[in-house]
């Protein structure tokens, strides 16, 4: 595969398992809150982005390229509020979603086509991750200083069954 179409993955793969280490560093601070629903989904959703980084490592492995595993940023804390470690989840996220874009632009210039099959299930991924992101930002948003409100979400937070697996690249 195209040289640049394998460094562009590898970057992917660094930013995927960076998103995991950040929601797991939320996650950890929302325990400590006592916000332990959140805590959970927070924690689904940091092995969730730990998937996508194997699922694009598989792509790579699958390609016969190289995989070049780089060091992961230290994530941001503490957080001010629900509120705010969820605002910046989605922040994240739309970082996220302009580095899936400009991979798939990276793979389509260069007639990767397989790559673009592959991120093509990324760029539905990105939607509904942000969508999802919004839909809880804009709830406590609303909810604001009501702590019964706010135990109300954390529970529903918690209700997350479990983290969606990727469909394998084999
Ligand atoms: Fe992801
Ligand atoms: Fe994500």
């Amino acid at each position: 595969m195209n040289q640049r179409v394998v460094e562009a993955i590898n970057r992917q793969i660094n930013s995927e398992l960076s998103a995991s280490y950040s929601y797991l560093g939320m996650s950890t601070w929302c325990e400590r809150q006592k916000f332990v629903g959140a805590a959970r989904w927070l924690r689904l959703q940091s092995q969730e982005e730990h998937m996508h980084a194997m699922k694009l490592l598989d792509f790579l492995l699958a390609r016969d390229c190289d995989v070049q595993l780089r060091a992961i940023q230290a994530p941001q804390s503490p957080f001010a509020s629900l509120l705010d470690v969820f605002e910046r989840a989605l922040e994240q996220e739309q970082d996220v979603s302009q580095q899936i874009d400009s991979l798939y632009e990276t793979a389509f210039n260069e007639k990767a086509f397989a790559a673009v099959a592959e991120l093509q299930w990324f760029l539905t991924e990105q939607v509904e991750e942000e969508k999802t992101g919004r839909e809880i930002v804009t709830k406590l948003q609303r909810i604001g200083n009501d702590q019964p409100a706010l135990l109300e979400m954390d529970r529903e937070l918690g209700s997350r069954t479990g983290s969606t697996p990727a469909p394998a690249t084999t």
